[in-house]
């Protein structure tokens, strides 16, 4: 049977790497994201079964009604999200904090939230739902850890939830991932590879790692698998 996969933020990096791994297993695969010409791209690029959505994730009538147009999904991938101080100037004063720390915790929370809550009921038995986290969680990375950290905790809550459903619920928390709009073009080729050679794979990961993942925790060979946060950094932080 045809598995319906939501990857939101799929129109690029990570989200279109995992994009590309359901549509290779025959899925029906739903990318979204802000910006039309982003995910008309990726279409483009992704041999398969893919349809684009486009909208502001932190916009909770917009994901009402995205949700409504969609049919019964399998597979919801929280993938959008990222570090808004990226896009922010050093803040001014306690207000430009206040904005910060609002920015990154909708950006992150506030999407995944509203995007799982709104698909819920859409949910066949079986499936399961995959949320990005970030190694920033552990090492600590201001008011975008705190955001991912977050969602780590929220996820327990939501696999007990979900769990009498036949539904996971998993974290996946990468490393640092080269080739994605991430970083924007804050980082330097030194500062990148200082980063790569702190995995002791002495290597960057790709969205190609994390998809891998991704998509293992959506298969059949995972159902005894809830409510976890699984790393994939190359040893950068390790874990017991
Ligand atoms: N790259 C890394 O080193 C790294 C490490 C740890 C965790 N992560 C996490 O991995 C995930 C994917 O990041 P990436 O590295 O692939 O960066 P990316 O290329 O910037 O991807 C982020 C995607 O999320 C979408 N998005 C962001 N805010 C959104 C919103 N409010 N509504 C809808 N879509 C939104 C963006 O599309 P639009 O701008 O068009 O909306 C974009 O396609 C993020 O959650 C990030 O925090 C990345």
């Amino acid at each position: 049977m045809t598995r319906t996969v939501v990857v939101t933020g799929g129109g690029t990096g990570i989200g279109h790497a995992i994009a590309t791994r359901f549509a290779e297993d025959g899925a029906r695969v739903i990318i979204t994201g802000r910006r039309q010409s982003a995910l008309d791209r990726a279409a483009a690029d992704i041999a398969g079964n893919v349809e684009v959505a486009h909208f502001d994730a932190t916009d909770a009538d917009a994901v009402t009604a995205f949700a409504a147009e969609i049919g019964p999904v399998d597979v919801v991938v929280n993938n959008a999200g990222g570090n808004t101080d990226f896009d922010r100037t050093s803040p001014n004063g306690l207000g430009d904090v206040a904005d910060s720390w609002r920015a990154n915790f909708e950006s992150n929370v506030l999407t995944t939230v509203l995007m799982t809550t709104s698909l819920l009921p859409r949910m066949n038995g079986g499936g399961t739902v995959i949320t990005i986290g970030s190694i920033a969680a552990d090492k600590g990375s201001g008011s975008y850890g705190a955001a991912k950290a977050a969602i780590a905790s929220w996820n327990i809550d939501l696999a007990r939830q979900l769990g009498p459903r036949s539904i996971t619920a998993n974290v996946v928390a990468p490393g640092y991932i080269a080739d994605t709009e991430f970083f924007r073009d804050v980082l330097t080729d030194d500062a990148k590879d200082g980063m790569a050679a702190s995995a002791m794979t002495r290597r960057a990961g790709t969205p190609q790692d994390i998809a891998e993942m991704v998509q293992f925790l959506a298969s059949d060979r995972a159902r005894q698998i809830t409510a976890q946060t699984f790393a994939v950094n190359g040893g950068e932080w390790p874990s017991r």
